[in-house]
């Protein structure tokens, strides 16, 4: 994707979907983290931009306002997910957050069902039910692609900030010793 096509998609979604961009709860998702240091609001937003690339570049002819519009709220869970409530195996995040999502988005929007389908089919496989439109195959498919790069940057970034860090005997040292008086006057 060029810059300018990704400008122009931008452009394209500000457009069509200035409700949604500039609403509290839009807003407010930039401080729930989704992969790595991304936000929900970040993460929604890349995932639009990237299924409308594919829809244009593959010439599909989609309903590219419910590809932008799901796509925005198809992680409408409006929670962050890394909490002890949240977090974890038995609270299935991954399987439930669609359902939760598509309910948020329907109290403030009216959907279409190409909308609909499009949020609460966006985890398939996981989810057993496929896609059911073209348009939700596509951000389907965006969100899986988006979820990668982002876990895969924020794992490459934390192995290169390891890598920086060389570390010397001297701070050990100095903190062994504070560690060692402060223990002593306790005793
Ligand atoms: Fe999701
Ligand atoms: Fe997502």
């Amino acid at each position: 994707m060029t810059k300018e096509n990704l400008i122009k998609i931008m452009k394209d979604i500000k457009a069509t979907a200035p409700d949604i961009l500039h609403s509290k709860n839009f807003i407010q998702s930039d401080n729930n983290m989704q992969h790595g240091n991304i936000s929900v609001m970040k993460h929604s937003k890349k995932v639009a931009c990237t299924a409308v690339a594919i829809s244009r570049s593959l010439k599909l002819k989609c309903d590219e306002t419910a590809i932008m519009r799901g796509a925005l709220l198809h992680d409408y869970f409006l929670y962050d997910w890394h909490t002890p409530e949240h977090a974890g195996f038995k609270n299935l995040h991954g399987f439930y957050h669609p359902d939760i999502a598509l309910q948020n988005a329907e109290k403030e929007y009216e959907l279409s069902d190409r909308e609909r389908d499009i949020i609460k089919k966006h985890m398939w496989p996981l989810t057993i039910v496929p896609p059911k439109f073209k348009e939700s195959w596509v951000v389907t498919i965006a969100d899986k692609y988006i979820s990668t790069t982002e876990s895969f940057h924020f794992i490459k970034a934390a192995k290169t900030r390891k890598e920086k860090y060389v570390p010397t005997k001297e701070p050990i040292r100095i903190r062994r010793k504070e560690k060692y008086v402060t223990l002593h006057r306790m005793s």
